[in-house]
């Protein structure tokens, strides 16, 4: 059945570690505005923003003084909403400046038009898990996760030099990618959500992966169309 819906709904789940490196964020994250504020003139746009070095390290920090796991995620929900507003404010109005920090709030705020801009929402995911809940919920046309890395790799590129980037990848090589890696503990790093990847995987929701400091890149997977990066779908 062909969708009703003719503007086609985008999110992009901005990982922490892409929005805030220590260099040269200002420049960017002005550059990033601007682009975001031309893609919503064709397309619906929800962003997450990501706690990356600062989550964690809150985070690190909790765990030694013995918080409890739900509460060191709590900590890291309260940095991705930082984040949040930092973007939402530099976006300016009509962006709420105080962004939802629940799903159906996002969901009513989505239908209403604009890009909108939130951060966590409750424990035990990562705002990649936010961004496909939402991205299921809203029935987006497709998931961008701009992270820190250019795609899906069959080696950690970090610290493998021969690894090489997978261009195009089917859900179930994803999932056990996701699965070998990840157990939801806070703070933790992967690509993806393991939570975030069973949603899009059932929901048919295509996940595209770019490096978001590369706004070329991100602009074209934004935009649907060709990029550097990894389609899984
Ligand atoms: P992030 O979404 O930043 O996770 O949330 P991340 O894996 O560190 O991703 P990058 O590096 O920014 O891309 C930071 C932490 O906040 C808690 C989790 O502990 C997560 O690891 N969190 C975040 C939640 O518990 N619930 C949420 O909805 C979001």
């Amino acid at each position: 059945m062909p969708k009703a819906r003719a503007i086609p709904l985008v999110v992009l789940s901005l990982g922490g570690s892409v929005f805030r490196t220590g260099e040269g964020d200002a420049a960017y994250l002005r550059k990033l505005a601007s682009l975001l504020h031309e893609v919503a003139t064709s397309h619906r746009l929800v962003v997450t923003t990501g706690g990356g070095r600062t989550a964690r390290e809150y985070i690190e920090l909790a765990r030694e003084l013995g918080l409890t796991p739900i509460e060191l995620d709590e900590l890291g929900i309260e940095v991705t909403r930082l984040h949040a507003r930092l973007l939402a404010g530099l976006l300016g109005p009509p962006v709420s400046p105080t962004p939802p920090t629940t799903l159906g709030e996002a969901v009513r705020e989505a239908h209403r038009g604009g890009i909108v801009v939130l951060g966590g929402t409750e424990p035990g995911h990562t705002t990649d898990g936010v961004a496909a809940l939402l991205a299921a919920r809203l029935r987006a046309d497709r998931l961008v996760n701009a992270t820190s890395v250019s795609g899906l790799f069959d080696k950690d590129p970090r610290r493998d030099r021969s690894a090489q980037r997978i261009e195009r990848c089917g859900w179930d090589q994803f999932r056990d990618q996701v699965a070998s890696v990840g157990r939801g503990d806070p703070g933790q790093q992967f690509v993806f959500d393991a939570l975030g990847a069973e949603l899009l995987a059932r929901s048919r929701i295509p996940l595209w992966i770019v490096d978001g400091r590369d706004l070329d890149q991100l602009e074209g997977a934004l935009l649907g169309r060709p990029f550097i990066g990894t389609r899984v779908e």
